[in-house]
């Protein structure tokens, strides 16, 4: 399974991009608004900024609700980089603009998927990847990961290459669980990527080792 990270913040960006967790990163209008982003003109430096520390997939999201609003910024967003994957809604607008946009050869992110028969529409249209939503099932008191994994089985009984990405990751549990179900990507928040990294017996057992080489080291001086 690959590692995304779901994030437009720089600092985060890099970091997990020079620690080696990272393939890839995804964005969305509310991340980018969480970076004071509310312009295309300043998504766009933000994804070229970002196109500089992940040489990956870089998903970035069209803002328009109407099809021919979603159109007209897929054909721009898909110039920006070589790397740029548009993201598209699983609206009506969303599932129109999926099949013309994917039919230009532009990779597409399926975006708020939450039910396998809408993944299995995206793949009609050719998507690149979609993205069921976990966290947010999981607040509505459905079984997120359970969509994840009925949606990798229906694409490996029919051999269907649309990639499946885990989104909407709330927790390591969700990361590690992803994983299981067979997800090609999970798209993680970076507390949840550095949670992953964490163990108390790692830096118990850590402390021992250096510990017990010191006594010995002081010992010999
Ligand atoms: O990639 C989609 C993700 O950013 C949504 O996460 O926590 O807002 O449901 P969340």
């Amino acid at each position: 399974m690959k590692l995304f990270l779901d994030s437009a913040n720089l600092d985060n960006i890099r970091e997990a991009s020079d620690m080696g967790f990272i393939s890839g990163v995804t964005t969305n209008p509310s991340l980018a608004a969480k970076e004071n982003v509310g312009l295309m003109g300043d998504y766009k430096s933000l994804i070229l900024e970002i196109a500089t520390m992940v040489d990956g997939p870089i998903s970035v999201e069209v803002t328009a609700p109407d099809f021919q609003g979603m159109l007209d910024q897929a054909f721009d967003i898909a110039k920006w980089h070589k790397n740029v994957v548009v993201k598209l809604p699983s609206t009506i607008d969303g599932f129109k603009a999926m099949a013309r946009v994917a039919g230009e050869g532009i990779p597409v992110n399926q975006t708020l998927c939450f039910s396998v028969n809408q993944a299995i529409l995206g793949a009609q249209a050719g998507v690149a990847y979609v993205s069921p939503f976990v966290g947010r099932l999981d607040d509505g008191g459905h079984d997120g990961m359970n969509v994840v994994e009925d949606i990798v089985d229906v694409f490996g009984f029919y051999d269907i290459s649309t990639k499946v990405l885990a989104a909407s990751i709330r927790s390591t549990l969700h990361c590690l669980n992803a994983a299981k179900v067979g997800a090609d990507v999970a798209t993680v928040p970076f507390d949840v990527l550095m949670q992953m990294a964490h163990h108390p017996l790692t830096d118990a057992g850590a402390i021992k080792f250096l510990d017990d080489w010191k006594k010995v080291e002081n010992s010999k001086k």
